[in-house]
């Protein structure tokens, strides 16, 4: 009767099955033309992402609407969302000057790994706000 609860948002979980695999890519990469490439690819991506998790009716909305006591720890994420757009912007700036031949690529190898540790956290608390605002309403098989 109850259906996995990531499949409640398919879009979203689409998306972050396809997001696993880009942000290894990012991690792996130490060529700063190759990390601007997929940061700046990225960037939009992500946009969009965030863009559907808040939307009205949205992942975000139906986690506060079934559980209120979230809302505070939605608020967090929303401004997580800001910062990593502000972040995924740094990265392509620091990739560019790196491409250009300044010494900037070791700071631009830990900058992407920050960048990859944020979106992995930030992802599992996610996740952990949905199932447990889900299991919560489907009164947790009891
Ligand atoms: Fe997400």
């Amino acid at each position: 009767m109850s259906q996995p609860v990531s499949q409640r948002f398919p879009q979203v979980d689409d998306d972050h099955k396809e997001l696993i695999p880009m942000i290894t890519e990012l991690e792996q990469s130490r060529d700063p033309g190759d990390i601007r490439k997929q940061v700046e690819a990225l960037r939009p991506w992500l946009e969009r992402h965030f863009e559907e998790e808040e939307r009205p009716n949205g992942m975000f909305e139906s986690i506060e609407s079934v559980d209120p006591r979230h809302s505070q720890d939605l608020k967090g994420l929303i401004h997580e969302h800001r910062a990593m757009i502000e972040q995924v912007e740094q990265l392509a700036e620091l990739a560019k000057a790196a491409e250009s031949g300044q010494p900037l690529h070791q700071q631009l190898i830990d900058s992407v790994r920050e960048f990859v540790h944020l979106v992995r956290e930030h992802e599992i608390v996610e996740n952990q706000l949905l199932v447990e605002a889900f299991y919560h309403e489907e009164g947790g098989g009891d």
